[in-house]
């Protein structure tokens, strides 16, 4: 199922469930939304929204599906994706006024952080449950894993065309296979109420419509300040002893700060101080 917003195309038949579709096409026109597509099945939600943002303008695309067959997240992992859960990808092409203050990296990780803090508040709006940020972009509930985020870039030329943000959250918790059981979770393992996947779209959606209308809207520092402030009241990472993979090193360490550019600030154990812009982290 698919609409581009404000366009008088006729709804297509099919379920997302028809009628949360047609709500879905109702808020998009007042939020950041230009098209949404649904699909049943699809191998990964980022890859069918970085094939359909090939053409045009692709700021605004959201692409939603009930399963994925090859699902991915970060550093080349497979994205376990029974139905039940939450698959969405949202397409960002953030101005050129931000490209340009802000360096490449520092964008794609500051958006990413700023996904996080989205449905950080969009878990608790509908649910009441309190999920916690891991650096740079995992959901954690008790110190498991019940969601993630695998941001994906595009360039045109030297400077970012669009980016992808892919977020997964495990609601049901059917189906953990032997190999990550010991570290996922899912939100129906903290609420006796059923929570629906299309509530929890919305919800999500709305969020990131606020934080990416502050993203577009203020000034760079304003931004990056109101992100990162936000980011450390739901982090669980900062005071943690932790050892992080980066593309240059390992260390371990404690994971002592966020900066304002999104970097990890770890102090080594031997008292040396490391800014990490992009890698990964296991809390020890
Ligand atoms: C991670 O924590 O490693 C990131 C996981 C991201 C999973 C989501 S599910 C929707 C989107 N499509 C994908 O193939 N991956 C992301």
């Amino acid at each position: 199922m698919e609409i581009l917003v404000n366009q008088n195309n006729h709804l297509p038949y099919q379920d997302m469930n028809l009628i949360q579709f047609q709500r879905l096409a109702i808020l998009a026109q007042d939020i950041f939304i230009t098209r949404l597509v649904h699909r049943p099945v699809v191998d990964s939600t980022n890859n069918l929204a970085i094939e359909l943002s090939k053409d045009d303008n692709p700021d605004g695309l959201v692409v939603i599906a009930d399963k994925q067959t090859g699902g991915r997240g970060r550093r080349g992992n497979e994205w376990c994706s029974p139905e039940g859960n939450l698959y969405m990808s949202v397409v960002f092409s953030p101005s050129l006024r931000v490209s340009n203050n802000i360096v490449e990296n520092s964008l794609i990780q500051l958006i990413t952080l700023m996904s996080g803090v989205a449905i950080v508040d969009a878990v608790d709006n509908l649910t009441g449950i309190k999920v916690s940020l891991k650096w740079p972009n995992d959901l954690i509930i008790e110190d498991k894993k019940v969601g993630g985020i695998l941001t994906e870039s595009r360039y045109h030329a030297s400077s970012i065309k669009y980016l992808v943000i892919g977020i997964g959250v495990n609601i049901t918790d059917r189906a953990f296979p032997p190999s990550i059981v010991n570290r996922a979770i899912s939100l129906s393992q903290f609420t006796n109420n059923t929570i629906s996947r299309d509530e929890l779209v919305f919800e999500i959606l709305k969020s990131l419509d606020k934080w990416y209308r502050i993203f577009k809207e203020q000034e760079v520092d304003e931004i990056k300040g109101k992100i990162i402030n936000q980011w450390k009241n739901y982090n669980c990472t900062i005071g943690r002893r932790v050892r992080v993979i980066s593309d240059v090193r390992t260390i371990t360490g404690t994971a002592i700060d966020i900066a304002n550019s999104g970097d990890l600030i770890v102090q080594a154990e031997d008292g040396n101080v490391f800014s990490i812009t992009s890698g990964s982290l296991e809390f020890l």
